[in-house]
């Protein structure tokens, strides 16, 4: 059955050239999304209208809160950093998953709940290079690498009891199943679904209350929800081609944050989409899932 759900709206016309990484911080009751490219952090508060930015030293692709309160996790181009934005500005290096790869960049993570962050990365100079990789972060901040030779990792979605993760190679349009044990380890590793050109590119994922899939679609103007095993039950239209990722959020978790791109498109296709690189909102008609905490 199909979820009535609201249209999307530019709540933040921020013209972003890649904007990435949204998520909800129940904390501060704010949406915090990143420009990889635009090396920023932005926040949007839904009640206030409030938006607020911070210059990072770096190309950043994500954000995810720490269990102790003090800031954030993130992924900076050139490894992942203990970050605080409030009351200053300061981060502190933690672990480099591609030392020694200088156009390599981290691009999209999540944690899961025994407090681990799976982190992916991509070649930001040639996506064609297959230097991507899979890197978890444990706890006690040791770093493996869990996977090498993708070409743009992207957008893990990962079970509440994190017994499976889904993880994407946007290059070959192609969503992957992983069956994880509690340790972090891999058991088998399957084609959860290919992609046609015409659907679009899949790219940030994020799972909801009922466990259906939620995907972005970079060049699909769309984001779509899938149940879990791959089926698609509902594509709603986003006035924006990139559309790069989506996060759940809002005081009942049914607010839905919506990031798109600007980057690559010419003058013909901004036309068409004037509003790509904003920051969009749709209320989804279903209740998400609070992004999960690192530590
Ligand atoms: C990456 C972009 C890429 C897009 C589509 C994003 O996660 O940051 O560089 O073009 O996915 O594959
Ligand atoms: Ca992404």
């Amino acid at each position: 059955m199909d979820l009535n759900h609201t249209p999307p709206k530019a709540v933040w016309p921020a013209e972003l050239s890649l904007g990435e990484g949204p998520l909800w911080d129940d904390r501060s009751q704010r949406f915090f999304c990143v420009d990889i490219h635009g090396c920023a952090v932005h926040a949007w508060t839904p009640a206030s209208d409030q938006r607020q930015s911070w210059k990072m030293p770096e190309r950043i692709g994500w954000l995810i809160p720490r269990k102790d309160g003090a800031g954030f996790m993130a992924g900076f181009q050139s490894g992942i950093v203990h970050l605080t934005l409030e009351p200053e500005l300061h981060w502190t290096p933690v672990a480099q998953p591609h030392p020694g790869e200088p156009t390599v960049r981290l691009n999209d993570a999540k944690a899961d709940a025994h407090g681990r962050i799976w982190a992916g990365s991509m070649d930001n100079d040639d996506p064609a290079r297959r230097t991507g990789r899979l890197a978890r972060l444990d706890p006690d901040l040791q770093c493996a690498i869990v996977e090498t030779g993708i070409y743009i990792a992207n957008g893990p979605a990962i079970a509440p009891d994190a017994s499976w993760m889904l993880h994407t190679d946007s290059f070959l349009n192609t969503v992957y199943r992983y069956q994880m044990d509690p340790r972090g380890q891999f058991s088998a590793k399957t084609v959860w679904r290919v992609f046609t050109e015409e659907e679009g590119t899949p790219d940030g994922m994020t799972i909801d209350s009922e466990g259906c899939i939620w995907i972005a679609f970079w060049g699909g103007a769309c984001i779509r929800r899938f149940s879990v095993d791959a089926k698609c039950l509902q594509t709603i239209a986003i006035p924006a081609s990139q559309v790069t990722s989506i996060s759940f959020g809002g005081p009942d978790l049914q607010t839905m944050l919506v990031t798109t791109a600007r980057v690559g498109l010419d003058a013909a296709a901004l036309e068409k989409h004037p509003l790509s690189g904003s920051l969009f909102t749709l209320r989804t008609g279903v209740t998400g899932l609070l992004p999960l905490a690192f530590g």
